[in-house]
């Protein structure tokens, strides 16, 4: 089920046609459907259940203030990694005390901020972490909730850029050495040990190696319960993929329903961060096509979209469906679709088998994660506009970056004085 489709010749978000929203708000543009992002969500809360926990939307993918506000409606946690990310989580209206600090670099200003906000739990990953999380807060006389991030060094199967559970990886505290670990927090008076957490890896679409690393957390657990360190929740971070092109990847029900099974009668509240698996689908890229370019080896589109709006073609050879807002009769071609940026690495398709002409409007699919959260100015070009899509309402929820935004902050300096 998608919320972007064909009516009448053209495409469709929701109840508005995308040729109406090129027409308002140029290219390129970010289109995300709400209604997308909201079933995604429920699917999240109701394989949860009567189960105590929280579904903490991991912010990276997808971080437009618009986005989160219409998460934090619904009641989600949101999963940051940054201080940035958590000012956005409260200025959307997001509750901290359902907000979990992920990532390896927190500094203390950050920390600081974080426990003054009362986020639910800092998501800690080593050692050193965890000893200036201690002397932060001993300073603030406050103690914070805490959990370890465990590496339990399974293969997610994944590409190798975003799989995160190997012990080679930079993530987590080795699981053979987390019970030490767990002593020494456990010990400090301003630390409070609530969680596990681990997160393997991202578009995994095999239930299995969720599993095998729920198998060894467990374990973990049960150890730490004997030792008489009872947790609250165990956190499996987030990863569950999506439909790029055939990918079937499990439903979130079977994939919480064997969680909750594996469980058993432990008293574990269950937290989960996805965030391709909510927002992935409920994007697009609105480009249109400046220029055809016919060359002896290759057919080039070169399009108003570039690496600078969507790098993950560059980066992880990653695969989007390039599909026309209003399909051509004429025959098809095979075409590489490629960006204004001066790289041979920026391309947004290759050996696409279209029928295209110049000006005419193209749609990059499954681009609500990881598309405009990673995007930059890069070649001085003004990052894209973002629009959602309610019914037949559209709000522009991040206008096109200006010309004056593009270099804010920045200064000459002045010329040299001539020397004597
Ligand atoms: N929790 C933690 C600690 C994470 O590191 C991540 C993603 C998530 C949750 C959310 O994972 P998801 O449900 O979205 O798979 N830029 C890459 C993906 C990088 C994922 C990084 N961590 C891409 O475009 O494919």
């Amino acid at each position: 089920m998608s919320e972007f489709n064909y009516r009448g010749g053209s495409l469709w978000a929701e109840e508005v046609p995308l040729e109406q929203i090129a027409e308002r708000f140029g290219t390129p543009t970010y289109v995300y459907s709400r209604a997308h992002f909201e079933r995604q969500y429920r699917a999240y809360a109701d394989a949860l259940g009567e189960h105590p926990g929280l579904i903490c939307y991991a912010v990276k993918a997808n971080s437009n203030l618009g986005i989160l506000s219409l998460l934090a409606q619904l009641g989600s946690g949101f999963d940051i990694v940054s201080g940035g990310e958590l000012e956005r989580v409260l200025l959307a209206g997001g509750d901290p005390s359902k907000v979990v600090f992920s990532g390896v670099g927190k500094t203390a200003a950050e920390m600081r901020r974080a426990l003054e906000a009362g986020v639910h739990c800092f998501n800690v990953e080593s050692e050193a972490e965890l000893e200036r999380l201690d002397a932060v807060a001993a300073e603030m006389g406050t103690t914070a909730p805490v959990s370890l991030r465990v590496n339990p060094d399974v293969d997610a199967k994944t590409h190798p850029y975003i799989s995160t559970g190997l012990r080679e990886n930079k993530f987590g505290i080795a699981i053979d050495t987390a019970v030490d670990t767990y002593r020494r927090a456990a010990q400090s008076h301003h630390l409070k040990v609530i969680g596990v957490d681990c997160h393997i890896g991202s578009q995994l679409t095999e239930l299995a190696p969720f599993l095998d690393a729920l198998d060894r957390l467990l374990l973990l657990v049960d150890q730490l319960t004997a030792e008489g360190i009872a947790l609250e929740h165990l956190d499996l971070g987030g990863g569950l993929g999506v439909r790029y092109r055939g990918e079937e990847p499990p439903p979130v029900s079977d994939y919480l329903g064997a969680v909750k099974e594996r469980l058993g009668d432990r008293q574990l509240g269950l937290v989960l961060e996805p965030g391709r698996s909510i927002s992935a689908n409920g994007g697009l890229l609105l480009t249109r096509v400046e220029y055809l370019k016919r060359a002896e080896e290759h057919n080039f589109a070169i399009v108003d979209a570039a690496m600078n709006d969507n790098l993950r073609p560059a980066l992880y050879q990653a695969w989007q469906d390039i599909v026309p807002v209003a399909p051509d009769s004429g025959e098809s071609e095979s075409w590489d679709i490629v960006g204004p940026v001066c790289e041979t690495g920026d391309f947004l398709g290759k050996h696409r088998q279209l029928a295209l002409q110049q000006g005419q409007l193209l749609a990059m699919l499954s681009a609500g994660a990881y598309g405009f959260s990673m995007s930059s100015n890069y070649n001085s070009r003004p990052r894209a506009a973002e629009v959602l899509v309610d019914g037949d309402r559209t709000y522009l929820v991040r206008a096109r970056e200006t010309l004056a935004d593009l270099v804010r902050g920045e200064s000459p300096v002045p010329e040299r004085e001539p020397e004597e």
